[in-house]
């Protein structure tokens, strides 16, 4: 298991062998192996970065060819946070070494469906660049891109390569008709990735069109959605603040507290904390409905707290 800042034993050097500035936020990054050893990732992976001199990491899916794999590919939303990793991957040039972990996946695309429809906001795109390029031709997919206008061009150049007919790409979740795209044949599976709000909305609007959750699959992009919260740590007697923008874990590996993690993500269990006082919002998909109600535990890497403070067992 990976604690803490480190990404693990099984983590390689990479270096920065392409940088493409695809917007004045957005960064196309292309990682090279610095030992040559083979490549490998199925569609949906995600690698986590480490930033040398940072300790920090952060989950960035990977865009690439799994079949051909000329190097992992990350698209970096540059965020507000000037000290997060992101700003760090905007700064670096060509030639730069970073830290990832082997590529893990949590969200492949459902296997053995026939037909994939692909909702997408922001840079939840990425993953579903991955499942394009693997999609084997009797494979039917249509992939719906929530863009903001200013960043139109930009995602329209990460869509380039594939059919012009398979992908639509929309200003703004408003000019999204649910009725419309939702009407599907039976056997086809959704799958999702953006931000929280969006996933709601995704996950409320299938529940209502009559989709089973079996057929809805989701991936949050970002865990640090949401207002700032204290946190107080019992065993240690710490205090920190979680700020906008950050996750708990985050905040937890800014303040030298270690706790273990895989995916960044919310989907593998591993950074699950102990919660005495306050109540968590939870934001994961591993916890099932008693442990979500009981509030006793929760999960770092995306869940946060509903008022202004939690107590953890840490
Ligand atoms: S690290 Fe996987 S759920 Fe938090």
């Amino acid at each position: 298991m990976l604690t803490g800042n480190r990404l693990g034993a099984a983590e390689r050097e990479v270096r920065v062998a392409e940088i493409e500035d695809l917007s004045p936020r957005l960064r196309r990054l292309r990682l090279l192996p610095c030992d040559r050893a083979p490549m490998a990732a199925s569609p949906g992976s995600h690698l986590l970065v480490r930033v040398p001199g940072t300790g920090r990491a952060a989950a960035y899916s990977l865009i690439g060819d799994p079949e051909t794999m000329a190097g992992y590919e990350i698209v970096v939303r540059r965020s507000e946070r000037p000290d997060g990793v992101s700003h760090r991957l905007h700064g670096l040039a060509v030639g730069a070494r970073l830290s990832v972990s082997p590529p893990r996946n949590f969200f492949a695309p459902a296997a053995g469906a026939r037909r994939h429809l692909l909702l997408s906001a922001g840079i939840g795109l990425t993953p579903f660049l991955a499942y394009a390029r693997a999609f084997p031709p009797q494979v039917d997919w249509h992939l719906v891109q929530i863009v903001r206008p200013e960043e139109r061009a930009a995602f329209a150049r990460l869509t380039a390569p594939f059919d012009p007919a398979r992908i639509t790409l929309l200003d703004g979740r408003a000019a999204l008709c649910w009725p419309d795209w939702l009407d599907q044949p039976l056997d086809t599976h959704l799958s999702a990735c953006g931000p929280a709000a969006f996933l709601e909305t995704v996950c409320g609007e299938a529940a209502k069109a009559g989709w089973v959750p079996a057929r809805v699959h989701v991936e949050r992009f970002t865990a640090a959605e949401g207002q700032a919260f204290e946190v107080r740590l019992a065993r240690s007697g710490g205090r920190l603040s979680v700020c906008a923008g950050q996750s708990l874990l985050e905040a937890l590996e800014s303040a030298g507290v270690s706790v273990a993690y895989l995916c960044r993500g919310g989907v593998c269990g591993a950074c699950r904390v102990g919660v005495l006082a306050g109540r968590p919002e939870h934001r994961d998909r591993v916890l099932d409905a008693e442990e979500r109600a009981g509030g006793k535990v929760m999960l770092a890497c995306v869940s946060r707290a509903r008022d202004d403070a939690l107590t953890l067992d840490l």
